[in-house]
């Protein structure tokens, strides 16, 4: 894909083993996987202010904000989502790079996209999680066409990290399964 026969990347001095040691945390990036209205972008807002206030440094990727701006070309066919997921498993993979804990909130329906953000980041630096609930009022009413889990695939993660009960849990309880589970992975050793 793309243009890459000519293009030779160089390695930088400051790598992402020296920002770490300045930054005194071990990148990670969890990845919130689940149908609309799952309570993905509510989990990962309370886990962003756990984790700042704990003394991490995170990043949250959001698809209602990313779809606004950089990928306000995109729908949500097939090809758009998995466009969408692309360029997001590539933006997490700078942050990483850049020593940042990145949590991204987006439905990634498919298999093989989260495939990919999992292959662009080193296995260890990868959790990945699945919401379940979802809410559909406006897409069984026929409003919106391609809807996620109606006309719309959701290929079920087969072994997510964690699964997290959004109906029967609350979103603290949600939220500190996830912290908890990543805590020893993130701290500087
Ligand atoms: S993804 O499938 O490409 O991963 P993403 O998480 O970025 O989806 O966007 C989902 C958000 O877009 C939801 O918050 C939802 O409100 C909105 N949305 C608009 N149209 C649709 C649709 N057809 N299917 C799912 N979500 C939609």
């Amino acid at each position: 894909m793309g243009h890459s026969k000519n293009l030779f990347p160089h390695s930088h001095y400051v790598d992402s083993s020296l920002r770490k040691k300045l930054t005194k945390q071990q990148p990670m990036l969890i990845w919130l996987s689940g149908l609309s209205g799952s309570g993905k972008s509510t989990i990962a807002n309370e886990l962003e202010k756990k984790l700042y206030n704990n003394g991490f440094l995170s990043y949250l990727l959001d698809g209602d904000n990313i779809r606004v701006g950089l990928n306000n070309d995109l729908g949500f066919t097939d090809e758009g989502r998995k466009e969408n997921i692309r360029r997001i498993a590539e933006v997490s993979r700078l942050m990483i790079d850049a020593g940042l804990i990145v949590i991204t909130a987006f439905i990634s329906p498919f298999e093989e996209e989260r495939a990919l953000a999992k292959s662009l980041v080193l296995e260890d630096n990868y959790f990945e999680e699945r919401a379940v609930k979802g809410l559909y009022k406006k897409a069984r009413s026929g409003e919106i066409k391609n809807f996620t889990g109606i006309d719309s695939p959701y290929e079920i993660p087969k072994n997510p990290n964690l699964i997290v009960d959004t109906e029967n849990e609350s979103i603290e309880q949600s939220m500190l399964k996830v912290y908890d589970a990543i805590i020893n992975k993130i701290r500087y050793k």
